[in-house]
């Protein structure tokens, strides 16, 4: 606590303009809009909404930023949390308000929630920077929502926690636990016709059974673990299921610790610093998480001007074993991890790997959550396994490098069969809008050996980088029973998913990068045993086909479609729009 408050005071400086105590100090026991017209006015508002006049004027009001929505089921858990997180802020002596914004349901969302993460984004900064509150409570869940929710309050730049929803129930079908990565196990099934329709209907009906976030290690639960290893959430929040009474009880602590945050005017950036991202990066090593977190993670240093980048998660990914086996990096469940006891028991286990002075959600140091597990001594689980007897003695993602991703690639490993870590064969190449239908033509040439590239699913390409939900085997070879080939992609993929998959290769297609350049037939090799993804065609053939004309990309006219196109960045930089990184 002592080195946040520390670090905290050292940033004093940097005040939102919205802030009347700019000069004077933190906003402790309020009076911070005092003496100014435009106080009197936010202060005679906020009693219109029924505060008393106590309320308003003596204590730190704490904003709710919920991203509750019936139209996201994920997240429609935070609004009874936002009662409990507004419990805390009561009894810590503040004053909770809470307000809405954008949120982001991954499977209603078309093209792509990608497309909109910055949009969602731009609006949470501005509602944090622009009300008259002194600290904030993030509630989020669903992939995007989580990023785009750190990144607004990284920019915003006053005091915030998050609470995320946390992971949905587990249903039952045909006598076993069905969890969210089950839907593309039981996909090839259903399209066989091995699984009739009121079966499927069945599955629909059993699938999600609550509200909270994919119950699996994909992106939500990724980032919500990387949220607590950030010191941006109460440690032990991340995996506690949605619909336990545990949550409700974190919701409240997270009430009480922002208000202890606005008081001592602790700041995202005294927070989530390169050490803080540092030990994120190891922990995604060590759990093969969704490699959507690379870029999210990207994009929210970048608010802060802290510098990841392919090569720093390259080298502390060589360091890491794989220690967690949670579906679909192992066999165990969310649950399993959760009686394991969660992230504090993970960050004791790589604690030798981490910035031990790292500050957590609670004000506490990784060292201290650390001894604090060895104190309480948690029930052995064959799901976390220690650094000496790991899953896998190096981490489940690969970052790749070579002439077909000079700017890099990753590759989950702990997802893709061993079998084809190592491959070399020819090229089909699909254009990521018509992939579908061309897997269906029966004249198309592929062998067991070919490498599928699915290109243009770029951030401008697609536009949006959107999810690749199924690798486009082609019909010829699914008929002969082959379910797996190597593939090689602009795209990002469902961190539920796995498959042999080089994602995020970058540059895209869509911007001139050489995965825009393959022909059918053209040698692919991949290792990922060495880092290595490469095009084995002659630099002048590449020349002369670099002059030849470069598939399209989306022509938006207007809107914020257009505003994207033009701002994005790619994927090693986070996609984030070029004039949001950083807040100077
Ligand atoms: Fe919302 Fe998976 S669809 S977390």
């Amino acid at each position: 606590m002592a080195r946040t408050t520390q670090v905290g005071a050292e940033t004093k400086q940097r005040r939102s303009p919205r802030d009347a105590t700019a000069g004077g100090g933190p906003p402790v026991n309020g009076d911070h809009f005092a003496g100014d017209m435009r106080g009197s006015i936010e202060r005679a508002f906020l009693r219109a909404g029924g505060l008393s006049r106590e309320a308003v004027r003596r204590r730190p009001i704490i904003g709710i930023c919920s991203s509750w929505s019936e139209l996201n089921p994920c997240n429609m858990g935070l609004r009874d949390l936002a009662e409990s997180v507004k419990r805390g802020v009561t009894t810590a002596g503040g004053t909770a308000v809470v307000f809405p914004t954008i949120s982001l349901a991954e499977n209603f969302i078309v093209p792509t929630t990608m497309l909109l993460r910055n949009l969602m984004a731009m609006d949470v900064e501005e509602m944090i920077r622009c009300s008259p509150i002194d600290g904030v409570v993030l509630l989020s869940g669903c992939d995007k929502t989580v990023p785009a929710q750190l990144m607004g309050a990284a920019s915003a730049g006053k005091p915030a926690i998050m609470l995320t929803a946390g992971p949905r129930s587990c249903g039952q079908f045909q006598g076993r636990p069905v969890v969210t990565s089950d839907v593309w196990t039981l996909g090839p099934d259903r399209v066989m016709g091995r699984i009739d329709d009121e079966e499927w209907d069945a599955l629909e009906g059993v699938f999600a059974p609550t509200v909270g976030v994919c119950n699996v290690m994909g992106t939500a639960t990724t980032m919500a673990i990387a949220t607590e290893v950030i010191g941006m959430a109460l440690p032990g929040s991340a995996v506690v299921p949605a619909v336990e009474s545990r949550r409700s009880d974190l919701a409240e602590r997270t009430g009480i610790r922002a208000v202890e945050l606005a008081r001592s005017d602790i700041r995202p950036e005294d927070v989530m610093t390169q050490s803080a991202f540092d030990n994120a990066l190891c922990v995604l090593a060590a759990t093969g998480g969704s490699t959507n977190e690379f870029i999210h993670l990207e994009a929210i240093a970048g608010r802060l001007g802290v510098s990841l980048g392919l090569d720093r998660f390259a080298g502390i990914s060589e360091k890491t074993p794989q220690v967690l086996g949670v579906r679909p990096s192992g066999d165990f469940s969310l649950e399993d991890f959760d009686h394991a006891g969660g992230v504090p028991a993970l960050l004791a286990v790589l604690e030798p790997l981490l910035d031990r002075d790292s500050v957590q959600g609670d004000g506490r140091t990784v060292a201290d959550v650390s001894a604090d597990v060895r104190t309480a001594k948690p029930r052995p689980n064959p799901c976390l396994r220690s650094l000496e007897d790991p899953f896998e003695p190096a981490s489940g993602l690969v970052v790749l490098r070579g002439s077909l991703a000079p700017r890099g690639a990753i590759f989950k490993r702990s997802a893709a069969p061993r079998a084809l870590w190592t491959h070399r064969g020819p090229a089909v190449v699909f254009d990521y809008h018509t992939a579908q239908e061309r897997a269906q033509d029966p004249d198309l040439h592929a062998t067991p050996d070919s490498v599928i590239v699915l290109r243009n699913a770029g951030p401008v390409g697609a536009p949006g980088m959107p999810e690749v939900d199924f690798v486009p085997i082609p019909a010829v070879l699914r008929k002969a029973g082959i379910t797996e080939l190597v593939c090689v992609t602009d795209g990002r993929m469902s961190g539920t998913e796995g498959g042999a998959t080089a994602l995020h290769v970058t540059p895209e297609a869509a911007i001139g990068g050489p995965i825009g350049l393959v022909r059918n037939g053209d040698e692919i090799v991949l290792d990922a045993t060495t880092g290595r993804l490469d095009l084995l065609v002659e630099d002048r053939e590449l020349a002369r086909r670099a002059t030849e004309a470069r598939p399209s990309a989306s022509a938006a006219r207007r809107g914020y479609e257009r505003l994207y196109l033009d701002h994005v960045l790619q994927a090693d930089q986070g996609c984030d729009f070029d004039f949001l990184v950083d807040r100077a």
